[in-house]
């Protein structure tokens, strides 16, 4: 069984070890608000709580600045933001990280390769930090626990967004990570109920990161119709396609099947019209509901069979709570 004080709780000062995945486009306020109220972690990902494309550096920091402050009128628990490095993380970084060291943020999960700099500035500001490697490798764990994060999450390739590119499975991502480092580790890929959370607690994980199961929350900022495909939708409806930084699973809109052609041409010579479907693609396929229309993408965990229904984010974690002792 998985501790329900178990150390990254404790280090999270959260009452039950349960993150809410920061996925881009599929978070806002209301969302993260009601984890958190509800005794887990909630995580404002990528574009949270937007409905529109900005390319502004400037204006992407504000509105994540905007959204904090929106959460903060829902809960004073501890909540989480992302910040993600593609590539060399650009001019985008900047602004997001003064915007986190300012704002009333507690948690800062930093995908892939954040520098020192950032990890010693967060800590610096009171936050905790944690890392997440999308390509979850021995060396990224063991390089975790030098730069001083507080604790790692390992994703299998079962989860919903981009998944492990060596599509190595939970079960052994989280027993890789548990032997790479002593931090405590959160598992995530798969996790959506009571038995998937004890499983993940006896092979050593002392958390959980979950997207899939709250996409089909209530409080999810998805479109209706999304939410409604999504309890419908078995693991053989979706196809597994090369991403960006690793495979996805996805419903196979038009869109979807032409980027897997593109990119089984050439990745390098269509680069700009993959990247494109990506990026746009959770805002016009899942949060807009544009999926119906054959446009974007329904990017969801291979778990997606076993959700069967629209839960409200406290009836979610109740369901995980019986995982824990
Ligand atoms: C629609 C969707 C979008 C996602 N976007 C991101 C993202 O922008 N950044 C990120 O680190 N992970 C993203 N993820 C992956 C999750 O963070 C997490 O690893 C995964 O959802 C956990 O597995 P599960 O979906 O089986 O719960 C996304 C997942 C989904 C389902």
């Amino acid at each position: 069984m998985m501790k329900k004080n178990s150390r990254v709780a404790q280090v999270l000062g959260i009452e039950y070890p349960v993150i809410s995945a920061a996925m881009s486009w599929v978070t806002d306020a209301r969302m993260v608000a009601a984890v958190s109220n509800a005794g887990g972690l909630g995580m404002l990902g990528a574009n949270a709580g937007q409905t529109e494309l900005t390319s502004s550096p400037e204006e992407t920091a504000d509105r994540m600045r905007n959204e904090i402050r929106k959460v903060r009128t829902m809960t004073d628990k501890p909540i989480g933001a992302q910040l993600m490095m593609v590539g060399s993380g650009g001019p985008f970084v900047e602004p997001l990280v003064k915007v986190y060291e300012e704002e009333d943020v507690n948690v800062i999960l930093c995908l892939n390769d954040v520098p020192q700099e950032y990890v010693d500035r967060f800590h610096a500001a009171g936050k905790k930090v944690i890392h997440k490697d999308i390509f979850a490798t021995v060396e990224s764990f063991k390089k975790a626990e030098a730069m001083g994060y507080d604790a790692v999450i390992v994703a299998g390739v079962d989860c919903g967004g981009h998944s492990n590119v060596k599509c190595i499975g939970t079960f052994t991502a989280i027993r890789i990570a548990k032997e790479a480092t002593s931090l405590p580790v959160i598992a995530a890929g798969g996790i959506i109920d009571g038995v998937s959370v004890q499983a993940a607690g006896i092979l050593g994980a002392e958390g959980i990161y979950v997207g899939s199961r709250f996409c089909a929350s209530v409080e999810s900022p998805i479109a209706q119709n999304t939410k409604e495909k999504i309890v419908e939708l078995n693991t053989d409806d979706l196809v597994q396609v090369e991403g960006i930084f690793g495979p996805i699973m996805s419903y196979p809109t038009p869109d979807i099947l032409k980027c897997k052609e593109l990119m089984e041409d050439s990745q390098a010579k269509n680069a700009g019209a993959i990247t494109g479907t990506y990026s746009g693609g959770y805002r016009t396929g899942m949060l807009l509901g544009g999926w119906t229309e054959g446009v974007g993408l329904l990017d969801i965990g291979a778990s997606v069979g076993q959700i069967k229904n629209i839960l409200t984010v406290q009836e979610i974690m109740d369901e995980f709570a019986k995982g824990m002792e």
